[in-house]
This record gives C-alpha cells, structure tokens and sequence, in this order.
C-alpha cells in the first residue's frame, strides 16, 4: 500500500507546534518550563504529536512561543531525560515514547504493554491533557477525605452531584440521589441486571451488540432476547420498533438492554420519536430499559439527542440509565454510574455491598473535576474523532474496495460488511501479523455477523498506515490460518 502523505512528514513547524501546545502556560507565568514540558509529553503520549516527529529548534519555537530560549531548552532537556524526545547531535530532536512503555506483560488481555501490537480491540482514546492537571487538583480535594473511612456505596457525594449536573445540561433535570457511581460502564450494566433480572428470566438485546452486555447478562443466568438491527443504515432507522415492541409482547422479556447512542458496534443513532415509542413501550408492558449511553456525548456530526429517560421517565424506575467516563474521558478512570429513580438507586446501593463496598475515593474526585468542566474535552474528542473517522474510511476504501463501512455519526468505530463470511478468519490472520480485532461473531449470539467486523478510529494518526498494511496481508493470507479461537479482550 503506498504511504499517505499524512503518515509521511515527519517535521513540524515552529508555529503549528506552537498552535498544536494550546493555552499552555500556567497562570502567573511560573514554572514556564515544567509547563511547556508537560504539555508537549501530554501530546505525545495521547497521540497528538506523532511519533519519530522532529520538534523545531529550540530558537524557532522560543520565538513562535515569545518566551526565552533557555526555557525551551530546559524543556526539551527535561523531555529527553523522561525519554520523550531523542537527539542527534547537530541535527536536531525527535518525539518517542519512553522506554518504560512497551515493558509491560504482552496479552491480549493487556495489548497496551506492547507497542509492537495494534490494538484494534478496544475502541478507547488515550486520556485527554486536561487529565493530568484534574489530578493535581483532586489530589488537593483528597485532603478533605483523608479523616473519613473512605467508604461510599452509591459514590463520593461530589462526584455524583457533577454526573447529576451533567444530566441536566443535557436536558434531563437529575438530582444527586438519582445517582450511583459505579467502577466503569460494565460494572453499572452487571449491577443493575444484579437488581432487576433472575436466572433463568430473558433480556431483550439489540443484534448485534456490546459483547460484554451479553456475557453479563450470560452470568446473571439470564437468556438473550436478540432483535436485529437493520445493518444497511447507521440512523434511526437501524431499530425497527414494530419488532422491538413484537418481541417485548412474544417472550415478555424481564429487561430490554438498548444501546440507542452511537450504538456499539454500528454506532447507529436513536431518533426522538424512536425514544419516545421506547417510553411508551416500557409504561404499557411494565418492562424496564436499561439504556447504556456510553457512548453518547460522542456525536460527532449533528447534533447529539436528548436522554430517553428524558421522555416522560425522569423519575420512574422504568428508565435505568447507565454511563461511563471510559468513552469520552479515559478507561482509565474505571469510572461509570447508574441513573434512576432514588429508591431503586438505594436498593441497587445496599446490593452493591455483596461485590463491592464502592470506588477509590481519588479516582472519583478526578472524575468529579473532569466531568464539572467536560465541554471542552467534548469538543476536542468530536473533532478529533470526526476527522479521525472519515480518514479511516478513505483509507479502507483504497486499500479494501470491496469492503462496505458504515458511516456513523458518532461512536467510535466503523462496522464493516467484509462481503463474505470470513470475519474469524481475517481476526485469526491479523493476529499473526500483531493486528488485535474483535470479530463480527463477539457482537451477536449463535455465531452471527461473521461477514461483518468492528474497525474503530480510536489508533494514533501515525498507528494507523502500518495497521492497514498488516491487515491487507492478513486478508491476503486468509487461506492460511484457522478461525481466531483465542479470546481477545473487547471494549
Ligand atoms: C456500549 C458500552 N457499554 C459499556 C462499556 C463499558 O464501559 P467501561 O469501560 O466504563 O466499563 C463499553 C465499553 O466498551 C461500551 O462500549
């Protein structure tokens, strides 16, 4: 495959560097070169700055940043000691990751400690640069905790005051008490099934769906319900609701688990009406939704939709909504939480305790900084991920032309028709060439979709070529290896 030029130049400029490092400098002006060299290993490290980039010189970005000389040279001199930078003498120097990163154990349980390994697996974005400055700050708020036990089953009262208020920017007025935080998405989806389903009762699911959704309702001792979803369109029109509201009447399911924003894996997009039919559905049969909005503030053209629980069932335990800070801010955080009506929120609370006694108190004060001031972070995920996404889909199209991506408006990956059944086998071939995927069977029950495979937009700009042409010799090999049987960890 010949290289894209995006993938090719490898120097930046004085004065996009300069715009690239942003608002940069602290307040006051002091410890210029801590700052400076913080910022520039952020972009490093989140993927914004390449790596093998060369930086300008040290006196072309002096000028471009209107500060002295030394203070870029401190800089840069601390960014090689943290290994985030090497040089040649005379010629100049170059962003790297820092030795230490690509030490870890090897698995594809844990593909981040290899940087040999493109993981295609989990689509997840690095943390963005505003992480490391909320942690500073939730390291001052953790002194007014330390004198407490710790403890908190529904969450750390400041965290869920900010996810309440985040609710109701986003339409959907939310008190604090209609809020549990839990560890991560997942572990909000298994709580709620914990308190609402029995062995042996049956869950309605969308087909395909987030794989981990199945397997926890499979742990629960609960049977799946599957309803397609139309794989010709990534719009509302994805759900068929006369089907929806068939199957709802035909296996009288104890739950339906919907995905109705930017679904996982076909990133398709609930309309208005559509949430207001779900509502209406669940209040005539009694049934509960458990909608998971992970991946709902990341609507990337148009504009995003407004809460189902919006739709008449702010307060009623008919609407179970989940979240998670994975998504938009960082898996990392193992950050998530459950919205619903307080009294179920206090019974899913005393529940909790069998497993789990609540969330590290740090994490939560993070999480509370990060989500209180999110627009900004929003922003910059939409851009990044919109260009991101349509990059992706150009370069598919030259190297894989009789592929049929969707074009999503949002989420974070492609779901691909691969034209032939061959899924396991592509993610068997692409695992010998170091090429981590989730094939189209994870998403569906009874070995379904295996025509069909998740691509996501989340590899680094530079990650993203040398992938492609791993994966275009795994498509070429395809006659070679047997079906991917491994288990790979998805998200
Ligand atoms: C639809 C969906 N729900 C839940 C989760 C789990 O989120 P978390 O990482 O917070 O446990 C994911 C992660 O991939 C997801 O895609």
């Amino acid at each position: 495959m010949a290289p894209h030029p995006d993938d090719v130049e490898r120097r930046i400029g004085a004065r996009s560097f300069a715009r690239l490092l942003g608002d940069w400098r602290p307040p006051g002006g002091r410890r210029l070169t801590a700052a400076l060299a913080d910022r520039v290993r952020l972009l490093v490290l989140d993927g914004r700055l390449p790596l093998q980039m060369r930086v300008p010189a040290e006196r072309e970005l002096a000028a471009a940043l209107n500060v002295s000389r030394t203070t870029v040279a401190a800089a840069y001199e601390a960014l090689r000691e943290a290994g985030i930078l090497h040089s040649r003498r005379g010629s100049g120097s170059w962003t790297q990751l820092p030795a230490g990163s690509d030490d870890g154990v090897s698995s594809p349980f844990s593909p981040h400690g290899d940087r040999t390994l493109f993981d295609l697996a989990h689509a997840a974005l690095p943390a963005p640069a505003e992480l490391r400055g909320a942690a500073a700050l939730a390291v001052e708020d953790l002194d007014a905790h330390l004198g407490g036990h710790g403890y908190d089953l529904l969450g750390l009262p400041a965290l869920r005051a900010a996810i309440a208020r985040r609710f109701t920017a986003r339409g959907l007025p939310t008190p604090p008490d209609q809020i549990l935080v839990t560890s991560g998405g997942q572990a909000a989806i298994a709580l709620v099934l914990a308190a609402l389903v029995t062995p042996g009762d049956r869950v309605l699911v969308e087909h395909p769906t987030y794989p981990n959704a199945l397997d926890a309702v499979r742990a629960r001792g609960a049977r799946c319900v599957p309803v397609p979803l139309d794989l010709t369109t990534a719009g509302a029109d994805a759900w068929d609701l006369e089907l929806v509201t068939a199957a709802v009447r035909d296996a009288a399911p104890r739950l339906a688990y919907l995905v109705p924003d930017h679904q996982n894996p076909t990133g398709a997009l609930l309309d208005s009406a559509g949430r207001e039919r779900l509502v209406a559905l669940a209040r005539r049969t009694g049934t509960p939704l458990l909608i998971d909005e992970t991946l709902a503030e990341l609507t990337l053209t148009g504009i995003p939709q407004a809460p189902v629980a919006g739709y008449g069932a702010a307060e009623s335990p008919l609407v179970v909504t989940v979240g998670s800070a994975a998504k938009v801010l960082w898996g990392g955080l193992r950050v998530g939480w459950v919205r619903t009506a307080a009294p179920l929120i206090r019974r899913m609370g005393a529940l909790r305790a069998a497993t789990d006694l609540g969330g590290p108190v740090l994490e939560q004060l993070l999480a509370a900084r990060l989500v209180d001031d999110l627009d900004p972070v929003v922003r910059a995920r939409r851009a990044e991920l919109a260009a991101a996404r349509d990059h992706l889909l150009g370069r598919l199209a030259s190297a894989f032309p009789g592929w049929r991506p969707s074009r999503p408006s949002g989420g974070l990956s492609l779901w691909v028709d691969l034209g032939a059944p061959v899924s396991s086998r592509l993610v068997g071939a692409a695992r010998r060439q170091d090429v981590l995927l989730a094939a189209g069977p994870r998403f569906g029950l009874a070995g379904a979709f295996e025509r069909y495979l998740r691509v996501p937009y989340t590899l680094r700009r530079d990650r993203v070529e040398p992938a492609l042409e791993r994966l275009v010799t795994a498509w070429h090999t395809l006659d070679e290896v047997a079906p991917d049987a491994e288990p790979v960890a998805v998200a």
